[in-house]
């Protein structure tokens, strides 16, 4: 499952949600780096992860992260991520969320975060056309 980012109605990045039988893996992407430090990727992962719990039940999230990407290890430890393993032969850690059965509701989350949909424009418009 895919959300994209925008950035005053531009694309700016993705966030990407794996399904797995027992966890769901999880991954952000601020392509656009004039859209970095505006909290996009915070929003984005918290929105997903929010959509997820409600919509389809996944409860437990895990990032796979190069474990000297330290932007993206502070990010998801700000978002209550802890280890759940390192993987030495990789250069790779990975963390770990279980958000329980208490996610806030995507109603919430629509009130509080920034949240719409590609008008036709904003897609003719992208740097990175999604088919
Ligand atoms: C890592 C990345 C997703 C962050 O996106 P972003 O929208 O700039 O992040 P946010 O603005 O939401 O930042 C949230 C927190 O992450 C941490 N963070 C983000 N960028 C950081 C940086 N360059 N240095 C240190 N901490 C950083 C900070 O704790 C930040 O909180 P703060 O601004 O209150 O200090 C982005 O830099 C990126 O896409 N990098 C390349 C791809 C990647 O590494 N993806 C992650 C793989 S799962």
């Amino acid at each position: 499952m895919t959300f994209i980012l925008l950035d005053n109605g531009e694309m700016a990045g993705d966030v990407n949600l794996y399904l797995h039988d027992d966890d769901a893996e999880i991954e952000v992407m601020v392509a656009e780096k004039a859209s970095r430090r505006k909290g996009l990727a915070r929003d984005a992962l918290q929105l997903m992860m929010c959509y997820a719990n409600q919509q389809i039940g996944a409860r437990v999230f895990v990032a796979k992260i190069l474990q000297d990407n330290v932007p993206s290890v502070r990010l998801f430890e700000g978002l209550g991520f802890s280890l759940l393993r390192k993987l030495e032969v990789f250069g790779e850690v990975h963390l770990v969320k279980d958000v329980g059965a208490n996610s806030e509701s995507v109603a919430e989350t629509k009130n509080r975060w920034r949240v719409g949909r590609y008008s036709e424009d904003a897609l003719s418009k992208m740097k990175y056309p999604v088919k």
